[in-house]
């Protein structure tokens, strides 16, 4: 079965992505077919960097850069779900990707963002970066802003309605990372 793997960037302990999961994992996987698994990067934890050798090595030391290897390995395509931290997208996005790089390679990725201004600048910078490690970007990036749905102390009172709002391009870009999926299969056949 087609995996799609959804990234959670953002790590804080209260936190607006975590509540926005149940609406996009369902959007997505309603218009695709595909298992969408979500991905934590609260939960996987990854230290900062502390490969001896850069990733372009393909040489992983740490059992925590396998694991995070495996994962992206294992999946057909990523979604990355970012919020904005101060004009960009959080270091530990970044921080997951610099652990990285072939399994980055041509890589069907869609991304996410999400905010009061729907993250516009993170996800712009965040497409710049997957571009430099070679994934595939299949769409533009979708922005969902909070809209009606601001958050209040950590807590948005209708994270699906954010969802909703952005149905539309969320299926688009759904759509187009099956069809990236579909051109690879076709092209190792
Ligand atoms: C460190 C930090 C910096 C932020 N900078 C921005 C920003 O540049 N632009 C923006 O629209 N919102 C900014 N915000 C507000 C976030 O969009 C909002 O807190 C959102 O809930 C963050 O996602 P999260 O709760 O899933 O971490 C910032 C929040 C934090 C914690």
């Amino acid at each position: 079965m087609t995996t799609i793997k959804l990234i959670v960037g953002s790590t804080r302990p209260v936190r607006v992505g975590g509540q926005l999961v149940d609406g996009v994992v369902s959007t997505l996987s309603e218009a695709t077919g595909a298992s969408v698994e979500v991905v934590d990067l609260r939960e996987l934890d990854l230290p900062f960097l502390a490969e001896p050798q850069q990733a372009a090595s393909g040489v992983y030391t740490l059992d925590s850069t396998k694991q995070w290897a495996q994962i992206v390995k294992d999946s057909d395509a990523i979604v990355w779900l970012t919020p904005e931290y101060n004009g960009g997208f959080p270091a530990p996005v970044k921080n997951a990707i610099d652990h990285l790089l072939a399994e980055w390679d041509a890589k069907p990725t869609l991304v996410v963002g999400y905010g009061w201004g729907g993250a516009s600048r993170a996800v712009k910078h965040l497409v710049e970066i997957l571009g430099n490690v070679k994934t595939n970007v299949v769409a533009d990036a979708i922005c969902m802003p909070f809209g009606d749905n601001p958050p209040a102390e950590g807590q948005v009172a209708n994270p699906l309605a954010i969802v909703e709002a952005n149905k539309e391009a969320l299926v688009a870009g759904a759509k187009a990372l099956v069809e990236a999926i579909e051109s690879d299969e076709e092209a190792a056949a």
